[in-house]
């Protein structure tokens, strides 16, 4: 039996997924001949290890427990009881260790650093870690979003980073467009809906529902962030677009992102509070877009809020398709990918499905830790 040991970064709703699939895909990776060896589990101020990193692991019975510990938001992996044959580190304690950890096994035994984190701090420790020998997975986007210095770096061993999830939760829209790189089929642009909660907003529009209306319905349904700004504001999806765009070579960052927002600064998040935006702040931003969403319409076009990313430009905001093509057929919260190539020239290679949700994310995560098992020794 191999085994692959692993440290995660981060156990939200994504972290606290993955660690519930490695437990009960046991027997299924047992059968391939594999075993995942927790060596650590780190939040945002503590990190919790075996007795021994070398050989020991955190139990399964421990995983459960952080799983269910961790559900109280403000529980802090250093409270950890029961901790039996394990250690917690705290602070500036933990980062240490976890390099300490890197040093030891990253060469010797493998070691693959798994972000699921929200953070843009982790990307300190994962540029570090890839001198040390270790394989990445991210399903945060922040550390391949913030300066090309840092991206370089995280690259520097293609072979040992995966990062699946960043862009359409499990959906294979990384592994599919480096497919297409790497056979040399040359990408002409890539249009992509990959906001959940803007694709459910547009599809509504398309619906004849005002702007307010369906905003509010998503937020009830749990599809928005808190803030549903978060998600108007087109950050996240500008994020996706920089992770795509830098992989088909686009030496660029975020500012030189054009991106759309759905609301004016006036009613920015500095300006009102959740309760006034949504009271009356966004009524007055339905008029403009059925009128935008009326026109398209004359012409069998409907408006999707996507990325276009080709050679020249990267910009995100709303955009008028026709109504036939696969961006205009999508209804509801699915992400889709349609990707432009010399292969697929007039119809796209598209891909689509549900492009959130701890499950899936989480199951994508997992598929890109197996995936980096070679490189193991
Ligand atoms: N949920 C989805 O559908 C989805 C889809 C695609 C990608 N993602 C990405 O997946 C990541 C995780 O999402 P989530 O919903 O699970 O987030 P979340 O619930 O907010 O959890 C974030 C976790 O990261 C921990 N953390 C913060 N700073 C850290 C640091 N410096 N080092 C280590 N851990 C740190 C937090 O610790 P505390 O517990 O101490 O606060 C928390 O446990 C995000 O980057 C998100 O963008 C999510
Ligand atoms: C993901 O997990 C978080 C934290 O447990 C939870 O609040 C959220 O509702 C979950 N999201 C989905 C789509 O299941």
């Amino acid at each position: 039996m191999k085994a692959i040991p692993l440290l995660l970064m981060g156990c939200g709703g994504v972290g606290r997924q993955l660690l519930r699939h490695i437990a009960s895909c046991r027997s299924l990776h047992a059968k391939q001949g594999i075993h995942l060896r927790v060596v650590g589990i780190a939040d945002s101020r503590s990190l919790v290890v075996p007795s021994n990193v070398s050989t020991g692991e955190l139990s399964d019975e421990l995983l459960s427990e952080v799983c269910r510990l961790k559900s109280d938001s403000g529980f802090s992996l250093s409270d950890l009881p029961g901790l039996g044959e394990s250690r917690a580190y705290l602070g500036a304690e933990s980062t240490s260790k976890m390099m300490e950890i890197a040093a030891l096994l990253g060469k010797s035994t493998g070691l693959v650093v798994v972000d699921c984190s929200a953070s843009s701090e982790t990307v300190n420790i994962l540029t570090q870690v890839v001198d040390l020998g270790c394989c990445i997975v991210l399903a945060n986007k922040k550390p391949l979003t913030s300066s090309l210095e840092s991206y370089d770096k995280l690259m520097s061993f293609p072979r040992r980073i995966r990062h699946e999830s960043t862009v359409g939760a499990g959906l294979p829209v990384i592994v599919s467009l480096n497919r297409v790189i790497s056979s040399g089929d040359p990408v002409n642009h890539i249009t992509g809906s990959l906001s959940g909660t803007l694709g459910y907003v547009m599809s509504g529009i398309e619906d004849g529902k005002p702007l307010s209306e369906v905003v509010k319905a998503a937020k009830s349904l749990g599809y928005t962030e808190p803030d549903p700004r978060d998600d108007l504001s087109g950050m996240d999806v500008a994020r996706k677009a920089l992770i795509l765009a830098r992989l088909l070579g686009r030496r660029i960052t975020m500012d030189s992102i054009e991106v759309e927002s759905l609301y004016p600064p006036e009613m920015g998040p500095d300006v009102m509070s959740v309760e006034e935006f949504l009271s009356k702040g966004i009524v007055l931003l339905d008029k403009k877009i059925q009128e935008r969403a009326a026109s398209a319409s004359t012409f069998a076009m409907v408006l999707r809020y996507v990325c276009v990313i080709d050679q020249n430009k990267c910009k995100v905001g709303i955009r008028e398709v026709p109504k036939s093509s696969p961006l205009g057929r999508l209804r509801g919260s699915d992400n889709l990918v349609e990707i432009y190539t010399r292969c697929y020239n007039t119809e796209p290679l598209v891909i689509q499905g549900a492009g959130a949700g701890n499950d899936t994310t989480a199951a994508g995560v997992l598929a890109d830790i197996l995936d980096v098992q070679d490189l193991i020794p």
